[in-house]
This record gives structure tokens, C-alpha cells and sequence, in this order.
């Protein structure tokens, strides 16, 4: 059966997603950055990659596709960004946030050295401004990486500049201590405090890749809701990557319907959707 939305008739005959188009798309994707996309994306694909046509002047997804794979294509970024899924929010899932809070005091109290923290998928970076806050509450001096793949949504986290809507729900309290209120032409936006920009860096990096620039060892690793787009295999070699990079008592958290390092036996289980290096 045909995946493709209701209002068709509105686009060009050629703008027609074909079974074979869109399974190479999810080969492409595949083998870019590590995503498993399932039979059932069709119609997001569609629509996600519709705009890219019209962004390009392209008139069919086959035409679409030989521009992404052209050797060296500027398009290839622009297809990734364009089917990774971003959803993300201020203190999701707040318990991990707790637990940083605690270790970074812990850490404080035996080394002084700030604790490295690395939010590996950071999206938007709401992640990467939430992990800041809590090693700001926990007086102890602290820095954060965040990384992703997708180019747009790290733009969007290095700005630090955020609608007010998504900020509802955090307290009072905290709004004050780290962030700003636009006013005038920014009315509306909310934008974190200089603060917390001295404390995070931004940087892409491909998961998948094989080879990752060379990076200092992280005392909290952040690899929440990404694992779940990739196989177990690749799931199993990042898990190994990241054990690497962290310290002996590091933390790594991750997302709530994960659990992928409860088998390996260099972590333990610290709580929930919470692992510590062994
Ligand atoms: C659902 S968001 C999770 C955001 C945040 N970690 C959270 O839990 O709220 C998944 C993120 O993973 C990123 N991503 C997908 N494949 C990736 C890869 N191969 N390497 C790095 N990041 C990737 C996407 O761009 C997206 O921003």
C-alpha cells in the first residue's frame, strides 16, 4: 500500500516516494549515521525529505537521492539533519540530574578538579544547559561537551537562546539563577546566563564514525534516547567506546527505556537507567 499523504494532489506527479527510493533512503541513513529506520517511517520520510526537494529545486526523490550520493555532496548533511529525530527537554528525566548533583558534590569534596560531563546526543542542548545548572547547584566547579550529528539542532544548542514555552515547568527559582528574559525584539525568548556558557562547548560528532577526534576522559557520560535508533551490534561497540573514555566511578546515564550496559561487565548499576564504571 502506498504511504504517501492525503493531500498528493497538491504535488508534482514525479514528487512520488517509490518502494525502492525509500528503501534506499534507509540504507543511506544507515550507513551515514547508524539509524535503523523502520518500514513504518514512510510518511515521515516523505514529508521530511519533501522539503529538501523543494529546498534543492529537485523534482523527484530519484534525482533527490543522486545528489545526496554524489562523492563529496553538500547535500548529505542536510539529508541527515533532516531524518534524525530531536526530541529532547529541560531536566528530562530529573533523577539523573539528582544523582549529578550528588556526585559532583562527592567530587568536589575529594579532588576540586572540575567533573567533565559529556551529553553525547545533545539535540537542541537542552540536555547539555540542564547538566550545567545541576554542576552549578552542586558548588563544585564543573564543564560540559555536547555533541550530535545533526548540525541544525547544535546551531540551536550553542546559541543558548530558547523559546519561553520551554522553560515552563521549571522552577521559579531556578529560572532566576541561570537564565535571562528577553525583552523588546526578544520578548518571548529566554536565553541561558554567561555562567553557564563558560561551562559548555559544542561540537559535532557522528556516533558512528569510526574514528572520533581525540578526546580528555569524562567523569558523567550523557547517551540518552539515541541507542534506540541504532542495531544492537553498534549499540554494543559504543558501549565499549564510551566505558573507555570514562573514569573508573564515572557515571553513565541513559535513556528510560534503555539498559544496554546492565550485561557489560565493566559498569554496575547505580539507578535508574544509571550506570557506574567499574
Ligand atoms: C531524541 S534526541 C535525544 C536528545 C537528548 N539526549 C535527550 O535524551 O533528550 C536524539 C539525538 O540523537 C542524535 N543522533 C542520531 N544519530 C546520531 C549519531 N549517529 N551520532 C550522534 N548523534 C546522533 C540526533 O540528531 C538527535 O539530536
Amino acid at each position: 500500500m502506498s504511504a504517501q499523504p492525503e493531500s498528493l494532489e497538491f504535488l508534482p506527479a514525479a514528487a512520488l516516494l517509490s518502494e525502492r527510493e525509500f528503501t534506499t533512503v534507509r540504507a543511506l541513513i544507515a550507513e551515514y549515521a547508524g539509524i535503523k529506520l523502520s518500514t513504518q517511517k514512510r510518511n515521515m520520510v516523505y514529508n521530511r525529505l519533501l522539503r529538501r526537494l523543494r529546498a534543492r529545486g529537485v523534482g523527484s526523490f530519484a534525482e533527490y537521492l543522486e545528489v545526496v550520493q554524489r562523492e563529496g555532496s553538500d547535500e548529505r548533511e542536510a539529508f541527515v539533519n533532516a531524518l534524525t529525530t530531536n526530541l529532547t527537554a529541560f531536566f528530562r528525566e530529573p533523577h539523573h540530574f539528582e544523582l549529578l548533583i550528588s556526585h559532583a558534590q562527592q567530587h568536589a569534596a575529594r579532588r576540586g578538579a572540575p567533573l567533565r560531563c559529556w551529553s553525547n546526543a545533545c539535540s537542541t542542548g537542552e540536555e547539555v544547559w540542564s547538566i550545567a545548572m545541576a554542576l552549578r547547584e552542586s558548588g563544585g566547579a564543573g564543564e560540559v561537551l555536547g555533541t550530535d550529528i545533526d548540525t541544525d539542532v547544535l546551531n540551536t544548542a550553542q546559541s543558548g537562546v530558547y523559546r519561553s514555552e520551554r522553560i515552563a515547568g521549571i522552577p521559579v527559582e531556578r529560572l532566576r539563577k541561570h537564565f535571562l528574559r528577553g525583552t523588546g525584539a526578544n520578548d518571548g525568548l529566554v536565553s541561558v546566563r554567561p555562567e553557564l556558557r563558560a561551562m559548555a562547548r559544542f561540537g559535532q560528532l557522528n556516533l558512528q564514525s569510526p574514528v572520533w577526534p581525540a578526546m580528555e576522559r569524562f567523569d558523567v557520560i550523557f547517551c540518552r534516547n539515541v541507542v534506540i535508533y541504532f542495531d544492537r551490534e553498534f549499540q554494543k561497540k559504543l558501549l565499549t567506546r564510551m566505558a573507555d573514555l570514562l573514569v573508573p566511578g564515572g557515571l553513565l546515564m541513559v535513556g528510560h527505556s534503555e539498559s544496554f550496559p546492565a550485561a557489560h561487565p565493566g559498569f554496575r548499576s547505580c539507578g535508574r537507567t544509571a550506570y557506574q564504571r567499574i
